[in-house]
């Protein structure tokens, strides 16, 4: 049976019980942890990285999106060395993605574009590395870009654990 334990965020105390994870106990109190591959409606996949968070006591960050919360837990989510491990991330997807946001359909409602202004990451400035491949219209139901795959795995996630649509590749 769950319980309560009592966790610091950035200084916030919460009480949140123990069945949740970091991420899921800062969204219920409005604190914002950068995340890219997590979906409040989907298992977590933890393929991104973007959420890590160091938590006092632990050598190693850890990421917000499958690390349960623990009594007496203090983390931090904003510190200077977060910041530059999320902004080379970012970097790293983005130099090997098409960066067309203009005229991208998803301009100004894209978590990766947001994530990158936040960050003060310019695509423009980086290298880009990305060996374009075709568009994949097979599918009557998606159209696949693969120009614009970040990796998160939530589409994959999606046809397996909510619409349980098996995978042929
Ligand atoms: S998916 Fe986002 S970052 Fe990529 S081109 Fe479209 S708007 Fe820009
Ligand atoms: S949001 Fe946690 S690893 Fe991607």
């Amino acid at each position: 049976m769950a319980k309560n334990v009592n966790v610091w965020i950035d200084g916030h105390h919460l009480e949140v019980p123990d069945t949740m994870t970091i991420i899921e106990a800062a969204d219920k109190h409005g604190i914002y942890i950068p995340r890219l591959c997590y979906h409040p409606d989907l298992p977590p996949t933890a393929n991104c990285g973007v959420c890590v968070v160091e938590i006092e006591g632990n050598p190693t960050p850890k990421r917000a999106c499958c690390t349960p919360v623990a009594e007496g837990m203090k983390l931090h989510s904003n510190s200077n060395k977060l910041r530059s491990y999320r902004k080379t991330l970012i970097e790293m997807i983005l130099s090997n993605h098409e960066v067309v946001c203009p005229t991208c359909t998803a301009n100004n409602k894209c978590e990766l574009q947001t994530l990158a202004n936040n960050l003060g990451v310019d695509p423009d400035a980086l290298p880009n590395i990305l060996e374009k491949k075709d568009v994949d219209l097979s599918s009557p139901s998606i159209i696949r870009d693969p120009n614009k795959c970040i990796a998160c795995g939530r589409c994959i996630t999606v046809c397996n654990e909510v619409q349980t649509v098996l995978r042929s590749h």
